[in-house]
């Protein structure tokens, strides 16, 4: 059992983690996910969103394109900044604010639609997330989440890094359990008349391995704090044990990097 003491730890890291590195362009290999969320759960005109962990507002954005009238959340105000930026600047029906997705601010039922990708699944006490994303959802409205499953490339990297740090400095060491169907069904079942589950792939394109590292380095705020943080034999041990995934995981023959990424999406309908 966690104490509070050690989730307020964890959130500050995670705060600290998603303010360094550019988001904006690390977004780019999130992005595929927010059109299928959008399509599973049924998204229109005039439809209340709420977007958690929205970071710079992938969905929040996809589905105010949509015609949605969207509200999106992040525990980091440097996510809420940036994406604050970005739905202005694209002129979009787009409302920010700073919420932890365990304890968000909103009434019972104040949105028919409620998506979160690769963000709840961070927090550390899964229970608490499953039951307000549902709570916060209108009588026969939709949960859509998005989860990095634990066997693909970006779960495998998070398992590694894990591996090589400390305890507190992992932002939640279960997060790999939400992109197991098993697992992410059982804690929406108390709140849910049916889940869905469906194992969905992105792809990442690059010229290189070596220009994939380039643009985490630049983009990847929790990689450039571990070179911060880290002992220098912590972090080599680390990369090395990533590059190898690269490497292993890599199914362009010509020199190029492209490798799939497979996520859980969950659709979780409420009575
Ligand atoms: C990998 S980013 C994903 C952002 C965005 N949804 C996307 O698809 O690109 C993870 C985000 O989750 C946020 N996050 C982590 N724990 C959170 C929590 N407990 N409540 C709300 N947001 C959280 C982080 O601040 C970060 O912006």
């Amino acid at each position: 059992v966690i104490t509070e003491d050690e989730v307020q730890a964890m959130k500050g890291l995670t705060q600290g983690l998603w303010t360094q590195g550019d988001y904006d362009e690390f977004a780019k290999l999130t992005w595929g996910a927010a059109p299928a969320l959008i399509e599973a759960c049924g998204v229109g005109p005039g439809t209340k969103v709420l977007d958690v962990g929205a970071g710079n507002g992938n969905v929040a954005v996809c589905a105010a394109r949509a015609g949605a009238s969207v509200v999106a959340s992040d525990l980091t105000p440097a996510q809420v900044a940036r994406g604050s930026a970005r739905t202005q600047a694209e002129k979009l029906d787009v409302e920010w604010i700073e919420a932890d997705a365990e304890d968000l601010p909103f009434t019972d039922g104040r949105f028919d639609r409620v998506f979160t990708a690769f963000s709840a699944m961070y927090a550390p006490r899964p229970e608490r997330v499953a039951s307000e994303l549902c709570r916060v959802v209108r009588d026969g409205g939709v949960v859509g989440m998005a989860n990095w499953t634990p066997e693909g490339f970006l779960g495998t990297i998070n398992s590694i890094s894990e591996k090589h740090s400390p305890p507190l400095f992992n932002e939640a060491p279960t997060a790999g359990d939400w992109g197991i169907p098993e697992i992410a069904q059982a804690r929406f079942g108390p709140h849910a008349k049916r889940i869905r589950t469906e194992i969905k792939t992105l792809v990442y394109n690059f010229d290189s391995v070596e220009a994939f590292w380039a643009f985490l380095r630049k983009t990847h705020g929790p990689l450039i704090v571990a070179h911060e943080y880290l002992e220098a034999d912590v972090i080599r041990a680390m990369v090395a044990e990533i590059d190898e995934l690269f490497v292993e995981r890599n199914r362009s023959q010509d020199g190029r990097f492209v490798v799939d990424v497979d996520y859980l999406l969950i659709v979780a309908e409420v009575p």
